[in-house]
């Protein structure tokens, strides 16, 4: 049995986390975490859930939260981070980091918490998703810039931003399997008269409708063939399954940065 903390608890990502411990056996929540104006805390955390009690409430003490845990998993804003890295590294417990938007200071925070504990950080932790990144990577190491390539991707009306983070990460890896950067390479809007498209570039094209939860799709298109590689997400349980599945892993490791490729073992010889 593996003892987890979630941080964040109380948020989308958390309760959806909440709900997918309690549907596994080998795992037992211990410590459930939030801020301090949270109206929530000293509430048994199963009634976030409608699952009753659970035995253990949302703090606002994140030593105490994480205190008899194996792993923490954090999904909560990028200013919360210094302090679950802190925690985590006077306590010594092994982290799961799903919360996007880092500065290059909290990079250079988290690398530095993983010089003493062994931490996962992922901005996209659905195992599909990253074995989808490593078809994608493969592709795109493997056909040259004869074979174009473009990033499509449709989300949720709700939606503030494009092209989205999962899809810049593909474009990086396209960059970065051919050699290049996708600063250089990318072309985010095309309209008007725009000339032939230029070789090597990455092309992004953004869908904006309905309640579309998640889609990406690479094509690759030579004069003669096309490649396309498609991931459909249905829902957010999946990246708290893939959270799950890196506390699973990260628990017990060396300390180090690691990250989704590490957990699904692509990176073995
Ligand atoms: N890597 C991935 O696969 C992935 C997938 C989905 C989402 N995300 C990221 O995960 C993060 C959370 O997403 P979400 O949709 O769950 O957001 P959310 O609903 O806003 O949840 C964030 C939670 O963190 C809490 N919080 C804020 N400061 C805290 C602190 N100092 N200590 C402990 N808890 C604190 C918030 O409490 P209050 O409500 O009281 O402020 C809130 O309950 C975002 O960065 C999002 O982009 C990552």
């Amino acid at each position: 049995m593996l003892n987890i903390a979630v941080i964040g608890a109380s948020g989308r990502m958390g309760r959806t986390l909440l709900r997918c411990i309690q549907a596994v056996d080998d795992l037992r929540l211990v410590g459930a975490v939030s801020e301090s104006g949270d109206p929530d805390l000293g509430v048994d955390v199963g009634h976030l859930i409608e699952a009753g009690d659970l035995g253990v409430e949302l703090t606002d003490n994140p030593v105490a939260g994480v205190r008899s845990a194996h792993a923490a998993i954090d999904f909560t804003l990028p200013e919360a981070l210094a302090d679950t890295l802190r925690t985590c590294v006077t306590q010594g417990i092994p982290l799961v980091v799903g919360t996007t938007g880092l500065s290059d200071p909290q990079l250079a925070g988290l690398k530095e918490a993983a010089l003493t504990i062994p931490l996962v950080y992922a901005r996209n932790m659905s195992v599909g998703v990253n074995v989808f990144m490593e078809l994608v990577r493969r592709c795109a190491a493997a056909l040259d810039a004869d074979y174009d390539a473009e990033i499509i991707e449709a989300h949720h009306r709700h939606k503030v931003d494009a092209p989205s983070g999962t899809a810049l990460a593909l474009g990086e890896l396209v960059a970065e399997a051919r050699g290049g950067s996708l600063d250089a390479l990318g072309v985010f809007a095309r309209e008007g008269q725009t000339g032939p498209r230029e070789p090597g570039s990455i092309g992004f094209s953004a869908i904006r409708a309905g309640n579309i939860v998640g889609e990406h799709t690479v094509v690759f298109a030579s004069a003669d063939e096309r490649i396309e590689l498609t991931h459909r997400a249905a829902e957010r349980a999946v990246f708290a399954k893939g959270a799950l599945r890196a506390a699973r892993w990260v628990a017990g490791r060396a300390p180090g940065l690691y990250d989704m490729g590490d957990v699904l073992g692509f990176k073995k010889k």
